[in-house]
């Protein structure tokens, strides 16, 4: 019987995707990227229990500094306390409804709602509404209408997560193993990062995991997707030397490059030892980087991680090194997502590095970016092909690198080639994980390396 042939939503919904994802064999059927009742199902039990990316702590610094973004498709507004403290709150109006906030960000000492003018302090409580001794003949209890709190909100070396469901673990437990590898990033000497500008937002046709899915664990497409890119000096480069553009994402001997896959549904892929012949990272840069090489081996107890792709489960991905670009892959529908991409600096940067990093992301991984819109053009591209009705009977193959995955005393966790759908695989163990269970499953998928 084939996955598509065996799939039957509405009899055994307990097992239902264990049998449409297979990562042990390297299958996925087709439909979890395209059935609206599976989105709905994901909107319940992945994006209203899971930790996600809601904001970077440089966002919102001072008291009243408000964020709007969204969980899943609920809109939240992320909020620094009068005390120092971070709140959430649902962006609904407790009357009928509307965002009590409707800017992207700013400054508040109340949020009023512009319907019928409710209006709610900075900690959520409501604190007016019109008309309520004539109209509600001061019978409404006001104490019970403040705004919807997020359940549990916690920071993560500057990055603020969030989750609705209470019965989530704490935040780094939920990480695991990739807090290791976020380290590499987020905390390289110990000053720390910083947003630089704003937030690029951008919507596009293609189901969310198949952005998520591609930071997790697809150095792959690199060589093929992005080579046109890459010659065309995507990065910005006054001079292209197109062997070395080339180069970047070719095949390397197998010890220079591992993936690391989480049974908690995370997944991270980089290049290590020295850059690529004729490396093409600006000399300024390369020269910051080797001033701050004694600040991150102490920081970090080794120079960890020159540059890579991650994808902390389900949805908050980065890519590190030169692009320094953070995002969240936001559902829209089945067959839709909206990106909110931020460019990330360590706050120890000079203007000449902050310059170069948003020279960089903004040429390479934004809106206007070549490899942004080779990423995008090969998403929206599968998802076309995903409304056809004979597609739907052959399942995708997420086979490359099984059976060869292993434990490396150098890293944490279970590790394949850079080249490798293994943390693929994990991140879809995870999500299937997850469909099936009704309660929260705090303990992850059990999956060891065969070796
Ligand atoms: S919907 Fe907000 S005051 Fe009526
Ligand atoms: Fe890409």
């Amino acid at each position: 019987m084939s996955i598509s042939e065996d799939r039957n939503v509405t009899e055994r919904p307990a097992g239902r995707f264990a049998r449409l994802v297979r990562p042990d064999e390297g299958l996925i059927d087709r439909s979890i990227f395209t059935d609206e009742d599976i989105y709905q199902l994901e909107l319940e039990r992945i994006f209203g229990r899971c930790w996600l990316f809601l904001a970077h702590e440089s966002q919102i610094s001072r008291p009243g500094d408000f964020f709007s973004t969204t969980m899943g498709e609920d809109p939240v507004l992320v909020v620094r306390q009068r005390d120092g403290s971070i709140a959430a709150f649902l962006n609904s109006c407790r009357h009928r409804g509307a965002r009590v906030c409707r800017a992207d960000m700013g400054n508040a000492k109340a949020f009023t709602c512009t319907y019928h003018g409710w209006a709610y302090d900075t900690a959520g409580a409501l604190r007016a509404v019109p008309n309520l001794s004539d109209g509600y003949h001061n019978e409404l209890d006001t104490r019970q209408w403040g705004l919807v709190r997020v359940a549990q909100l916690d920071t993560y070396k500057g990055l603020i997560f969030g989750t609705w469901d209470p019965t989530a673990p704490p935040l780094i437990e939920a990480l695991g193993d990739i807090a290791w590898y976020m380290d590499g990033f987020f905390d390289r000497d110990g000053s720390g990062t910083e947003v630089l500008g704003g937030v690029h937002k951008w919507m596009f046709k293609g189901n969310w995991k198949l952005a998520a899915e591609q930071f997790a664990s697809d150095m792959y497409h690199g060589q093929t997707s992005h080579a046109s890119a890459m010659m065309a000096g995507a990065q910005g480069l006054d001079e292209v030397d197109e062997r070395a553009a080339a180069q970047q994402f070719s095949a390397k001997p197998d010890n220079l490059g591992r993936q690391f896959s989480s049974p908690l549904g995370h997944g991270t892929g980089w290049f290590d030892g020295p850059p690529a012949e004729g490396d093409t990272t600006p000399l300024a840069e390369r020269e910051w980087e080797e001033t701050q090489r004694e600040a991150r081996i102490r920081q970090l107890g080794a120079d960890r991680r020159p540059g890579g792709h991650t994808t902390v489960f389900p949805t908050f991905s980065y890519l590190q090194g030169r692009m320094s670009t953070v995002r969240v892959w936001h559902p829209r529908g089945p067959d839709q997502m909206e990106v909110y991409s931020w460019i990330l600096v360590d706050k120890s940067a000079p203007p000449e590095i902050r310059d170069i990093k948003r020279r960089d992301a903004i040429h390479s991984f934004s809106p206007s970016g070549l490899f942004e819109q080779d990423d995008g053009e090969n998403w929206a591209g599968i998802q076309s092909v995903l409304r056809g009705r004979i597609q739907r009977r052959y399942p995708f193959n997420y086979q490359m690198g099984m059976g060869h995955e292993h434990h490396d005393p150098d890293v944490p966790g279970n590790i394949g080639y850079v080249f490798d759908e293994m943390a693929a695989r994990g991140f879809y163990r995870r999500y299937a994980q997850m469909m099936d269970s009704e309660l929260y499953p705090n303990e992850p998928p059990e999956w060891a390396p065969p070796r």
